[in-house]
């Protein structure tokens, strides 16, 4: 068990947590991530290891709530625990050692870029990091970001910083040269603008990839991206690639795919919360003769491939 020994409100649905986790905290790595189950019945998440402290045996994680279970996750209260955290897991974010990176952040994103942003500064490289929110209250991390050096932050409404999206901001930043290096997360969207507006400049860009994982270990096939077009598992292969090479738009597609399952889900947690549902209501209902997790029929079918293809021992 991991008990949640510190709890801080960010932004409006942005939330931190300081759990105990001795063993993560001791060998984690910037761009590393855990996957969390809440206890009996929960869904595993992937959510990254946002800070550590490897003396009080804790690591960080910020917690955007945008369904059920992250949900679930951010009413956790102090003194309450999560049954499992697995981890860390992924391969550690590629640091440059010298010159110049810019550390760009959208929304939770903000709080994934700060262990790479705290990376490259022990590494002795200069660090710029470009945050963005729709206005002032959504803006997070911001005094953590400044240990690592200048932040520039920006705001949609301009209610705070300079007004504009991170795009802007960061063609400002290249345009007046010397940046070796762009490591950029937040939504696809805003990771796909950074990569094209990076790519004529031949600018070195890395983004963390949010695919939907399962296990986290390589083996369900449920977090498959194309980079470079080449199939990897973002789960063991990344979560950081190539910005350049990825395929965004199938990202954004197969971030897609259970939507309906998701909302449903969100919709029933809610009304049970309210009491306008009977508790043994099943949350879900998959059309006849489907299978309610697509992902697991698309893991069998990558597991008979690499049976017959001599692949595993399984
Ligand atoms: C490597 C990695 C690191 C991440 N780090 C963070 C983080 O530090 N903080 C944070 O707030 N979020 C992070 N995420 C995203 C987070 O895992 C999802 O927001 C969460 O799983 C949503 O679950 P839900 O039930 O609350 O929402 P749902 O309603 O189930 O889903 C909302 C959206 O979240 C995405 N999602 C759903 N299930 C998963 C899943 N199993 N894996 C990945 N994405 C999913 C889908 O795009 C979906 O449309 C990370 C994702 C990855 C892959
Ligand atoms: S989550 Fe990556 S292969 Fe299963």
């Amino acid at each position: 068990m991991h008990l949640v020994v510190d709890k801080a409100q960010l932004s409006p649905n942005v939330t931190r947590l300081v759990i105990e986790a001795p063993r993560i905290a001791a060998i984690r790595r910037p761009g590393q991530f855990v996957i969390v189950h809440r206890g009996p019945g929960a869904e595993r998440i992937p959510l990254t290891i946002a800070d550590a402290d490897s003396l009080r045996g804790t690591i960080t994680l910020v917690i955007q709530a945008v369904g059920k279970s992250t949900e679930d996750l951010v009413a956790l209260k102090v003194g309450e625990a999560i049954a499992d955290v697995a981890g860390p897991l992924g391969r550690a974010t590629e640091l440059i050692t010298s010159g110049h990176a810019v550390c760009v952040g959208g929304g939770v994103g903000t709080a994934v870029v700060h262990p790479i942003a705290l990376g490259l500064r022990d590494a002795g490289v200069k660090v710029t990091s470009i945050i963005g929110g729709r206005s002032r209250e959504w803006v997070i991390f911001e005094e953590e970001l400044g240990r690592a050096g200048e932040v520039i932050t920006c705001t949609d409404d301009g209610s705070y910083g300079r007004h504009g999206f991170v795009t802007d901001a960061l063609k400002d930043v290249i345009e007046a040269g010397g940046v070796d290096a762009v490591y950029a997360v937040g939504p696809v969207p805003m990771m796909r603008a950074v990569a094209e507006l990076t790519r004529p400049y031949g600018v070195p860009t890395f983004v963390s990839l949010n695919a939907i994982m399962l296990d986290g270990t390589g083996m369900c096939g449920g977090c498959r991206v194309h980079v470079g077009g080449k199939t990897q598992y973002a789960c063991v292969d990344g979560p950081e690639f190539d910005a350049h090479a990825v395929d965004f738009r199938e990202l954004a597609d197969r971030l897609g795919t259970y939507r309906e399952f998701e909302t449903r889900a969100l919709e029933v947690a809610r009304m049970r919360a309210s009491g306008r549902a009977a508790s043994n209501e099943a949350p879900l209902h998959a059309p006849a003769g489907s299978c309610l997790i697509p992902a697991l029929a698309e893991a069998a079918e990558k597991q008979e491939a690499a049976a017959a293809a001599g692949e595993t021992n399984a």
